[in-house]
């Protein structure tokens, strides 16, 4: 694993190699783990991530005229574009293309631009890869034309590039943790008001794990938006705005079943993140254990948005006498259980993930030790 500097000089030399002239920006956005709070965001709810030491570096620079040609160090194809689209292509530049046309319509059209990746951030396992190269090219953007924007804005603004591009309808979470969480907390947001607070996370008796299930199921996407107009549905059934204003007593006047235990989740979630974020604050981190399973269990039975492989990973995770607590983490389908764990019982525990892993899957599940570390903007907000 590098460091966010080493990526930094990877993404610097990249550059230089294809477009032959040096970047006039470079930036390094992190990827992000989730304590608790799931399917929340989008319904104008509580969430508590934090950002960790897994990074998508962006290096750029503006150029005379309107052409933008982009590399990765992930995928050999270069981009060359005569100018920027108007519809989606369907691979990574459209986060690049999403973000950059979000720009021009705040700032006003800046020509085009050579840009480079290099990420050391997983691709499609949950950690918010997609988060981390919008805001590293918005920063880098942003830098290459001299220009500035408050750090929420510019979380809001990639998560617009996400919605209307790219057409995910994710909510800010992501984009907020990549850009303004800080080292060593979880960031309680909430997503209505887009106020924060940081909370302080355990300190090294205790680590964090992310399993990777290695999974990554077709449906996400599109029953990621799905769940979300489910969502919607419920709120509007209700006469509220979102489901953030409903409450238990609510759930009774929900007919349909489906819209009954969306809403019940995200009901639960949004208390459940509160209540973390108090466990937190009065460091009783043990009492976190109890909350990430029912979060599991709550995704899982009334959002249905769990698989096999997660829930297997998180009930082997609760077999370990050192696990505080587990549960599936992000959209679901796959990707990463997040695990709270004594750091005197992490080899312990890897061991027998994989062994039970390897057993009911014939595979192996990643682990990804993490360290959490401060957003891309979080000095400048
Ligand atoms: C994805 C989205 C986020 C959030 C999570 C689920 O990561 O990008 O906005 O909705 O799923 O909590």
């Amino acid at each position: 694993m590098s460091s966010g500097h080493q990526l930094d000089e990877r993404v610097r030399q990249l550059f230089k190699q294809t477009y032959n002239y040096p970047p006039t920006a470079v930036t390094v956005a992190p990827g992000r783990m989730n304590v608790i709070g799931e399917h929340t965001d989008y319904n104008d709810g509580f969430v508590l991530p934090a950002a960790i030491d897994r990074f998508v570096a962006v290096a750029a620079r503006q150029r005379r005229d309107g052409g933008i040609q982009l590399i990765s160090d992930r995928y050999s194809a270069p981009v060359t574009l005569e100018a920027l689209p108007a519809v989606r292509r369907g691979d990574w530049a459209d986060y690049v293309i999403g973000v950059s046309r979000q720009l021009d319509d705040r700032l006003g059209p800046a020509g085009g631009f050579d840009l480079a990746v290099a990420s050391d951030l997983p691709v499609g396992s949950g950690l918010s890869s997609s988060g981390a190269l919008e805001v590293a090219t918005a920063a880098a953007l942003l830098a290459s034309r001299g220009a500035e924007l408050p750090a929420l804005e510019v979380a809001r603004l990639c998560q617009a590039a996400e919605n209307e591009f790219v057409g995910a309808r994710t909510g800010i979470m992501d984009q907020f943790a990549a850009a303004l969480a800080r080292a060593g907390n979880a960031m309680l947001l909430d997503c209505r008001a887009l106020s924060f607070q940081a909370e302080p996370l355990p300190d090294a008796r205790f680590s964090w794990l992310l399993a990777d299930t290695r999974i990554k199921h077709e449906l996400a996407g599109s029953t990621y938006n799905r769940r979300r107009e489910e969502c919607e549905a419920a709120a509007h059934s209700l006469d509220l705005p979102s489901l953030r204003d409903a409450t238990e007593a609510d759930l009774d006047r929900l007919t349909d079943e489906v819209q009954r235990r969306r809403a019940r989740h995200v009901i639960s979630e949004n208390a459940r993140v509160l209540a973390a974020a108090d466990t937190l604050s009065r460091r009783a981190t043990r009492s976190l254990g109890p909350l990430m399973y029912a979060s599991h269990e709550s995704l899982r039975n009334d959002f249905s948005v769990s698989s096999q492989e997660l829930d297997s990973l998180v009930m082997l995770a609760a077999e370990v006498s050192a696990v505080v607590g587990a549960r599936m983490m992000g959209g679901g389908f796959g990707g990463c259980a997040i695990i709270l764990v004594e750091s005197a019982g992490l080899e312990e525990l890897e061991d027998h993930l994989r062994d039970g892993y390897q057993e009911q899957f014939h595979r192996a599940p990643e682990f990804y030790r993490v360290r959490t570390v401060d957003g891309a903007l979080a000095a400048g907000r």
